[in-house]
C-alpha cells in the first residue's frame, strides 16, 4: 500500500479501499499508535479560540501597546497569521493525500488546530487595533514552496519540521518574555498545538528518507537548504521589529537548532542510522554567524570579519548561535513533543 495518493484529479475521486491491507511490523504499528494519539489528544485537549481570547481580555483589559512596539508586534504576529492560514491549507492537502488512517487522522486534527490559530490570531491582531500586512518576499517563499509542491516529503519537511519548528520557537520567546499579556498567555495554547503537529512529521519523515535513491537524498536536501537560508533572510527582514518587541532574533535561532537536536534525537530512537551531527548543520549556523553576527544588529562589523567569524564557527574555534543560546532555555518550561 502506499503512504500517499497522487494529486491527479481522477485518483483523488477514489476511496483507498485497500488502506486496511497493509500488515505493520512492530515498529511500524507503534509508529501507526502514536500518530493515531495525536488525534485523540487534540480532540482531549482542545480548546474554543472565541472564549479563550474573550477570557483573556477580560482578565488583563484589552492588548495595549506604545505605538513603535504595537506595529513591530503586528508585523511579526501578521506574519505568523499568515503562517497559519498556509498550515491549514498544507494540512487539509496532507489530509488528504495521506492514506494510512491513522497518519489521516492525525493531519484531519491539524487542520482544525490550525483553522483556529489562523482566526485566534487574527482576532487578536484585531483587538489589538492592527490590521495584518502582506507578507514579505522570504516568509511568502518558505510558505509557497511548501504549500506548491506535489512531492508530500518534501511538504512534511517543509511543514512539520521547518515551519512548525520556527513557529514553536517564537511562540515560546514572546511567552517567556512577556512580549504582552494576552497575547503571552495565549502562547501556550498555540505551543501545545504545534507540538503535536511536529510529530507526524518525526514519525513519518525518517521512514520516507531511508527509502530515498541518492538523487532523491539530494533533491529534498537543496529543498531543504532552500527553505532554511529563505526562513534566515525572513527573520533578518523582521529584526529590527523583533528587537522592538524585546526579542534577540540569536536567540529564536539558537533556540531553533535546540528544538532540532530534540527532533534529531527523536528520530535516531526509532532509525539509529539517522545523523547525529549533520555537516550541514555547521555550514548553516555559520551562514547564521554572517547574517545575524554575536556582537548584534548595530554594532557594524565589517564584512571581512564577519566572514571569518563564521568560519571559525564552522571550523568549531568559535561557539555558535546554538551553543550560545540552544542550552540557555528551560527545557521543562517547553511544549514537550508528540
Ligand atoms: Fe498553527
Ligand atoms: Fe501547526
Amino acid at each position: 500500500m502506499n503512504l500517499f495518493r497522487r494529486s491527479t484529479l481522477s485518483e483523488r475521486t477514489l476511496l483507498p479501499f485497500d488502506m486496511f491491507d497493509a500488515e505493520y511490523p512492530e515498529a511500524e504499528a507503534r509508529r501507526a499508535r502514536r500518530m493515531e494519539s495525536i488525534y485523540h489528544v487534540g480532540q482531549a485537549r482542545i480548546w474554543d479560540g472565541r472564549e479563550v481570547l474573550k477570557d483573556l481580555i477580560a482578565k488583563h483589559g484589552k492588548p495595549e501597546l506604545a505605538p513603535t512596539p504595537r506595529r513591530s508586534l503586528a508585523r511579526v504576529f501578521g506574519m505568523i497569521m499568515w503562517g497559519e492560514l498556509a498550515a491549514w491549507k498544507i494540512s487539509a492537502q496532507l489530509s488528504d493525500r495521506l492514506v494510512p488512517l491513522e497518519a489521516k487522522l492525525a493531519a484531519a486534527s491539524q487542520v482544525h488546530d490550525e483553522a483556529r490559530h489562523f482566526y485566534v490570531m487574527h482576532d487578536y491582531l484585531a483587538a489589538l487595533g492592527e490590521r495584518p500586512a502582506k507578507l514579505e518576499f522570504w516568509a511568502r517563499r518558505v510558505l509557497t514552496r511548501t504549500l506548491e509542491t506535489n512531492d508530500l516529503l518534501k511538504k512534511l519537511v517543509g511543514m512539520q519540521l521547518t515551519v512548525e519548528t520556527i513557529a514553536l520557537v517564537a511562540f515560546q520567546r514572546v511567552r517567556e518574555l512577556e512580549v504582552e499579556p494576552v497575547l503571552s498567555e495565549l502562547m501556550p495554547f498555540y505551543e501545545r498545538d504545534e507540538a503535536r503537529h511536529i510529530g507526524l512529521g518525526v514519525q513519518l519523515v525518517p521512514k520516507l528518507i531511508s527509502e530515498l535513491s541518492a538523487a532523491g537524498a539530494v533533491d529534498l536536501a537543496l529543498f531543504q537548504l532552500d527553505l532554511l537560508t529563505a526562513t534566515l533572510f525572513s527573520l533578518k527582514s523582521i529584526e529590527r521589529d523583533l528587537l522592538n518587541i524585546g526579542v534577540d532574533p540569536r536567540s529564536l535561532l539558537g533556540i531553533a537548532f535546540r528544538r532540532q537536536a530534540d527532533i534529531d534525537e527523536k528520530i535516531r530512537a526509532e532509525f539509529p542510522q539517522w545523523p547525529a551531527d549533520p555537516p550541514l548543520r555547521r555550514v548553516f549556523e555559520g551562514i547564521c554567524e554572517v547574517l545575524f553576527p554575536t556582537e548584534g544588529l548595530d554594532a557594524h562589523v565589517p564584512t571581512a570579519t564577519r566572514i571569518r567569524h563564521a568560519l571559525e564557527v564552522v571550523a568549531r574555534a568559535r561557539p555558535s548561535v546554538f551553543e550560545q543560546w540552544g542550552s540557555k532555555t528551560d527545557k521543562s518550561r517547553t511544549a514537550p513533543l508528540a
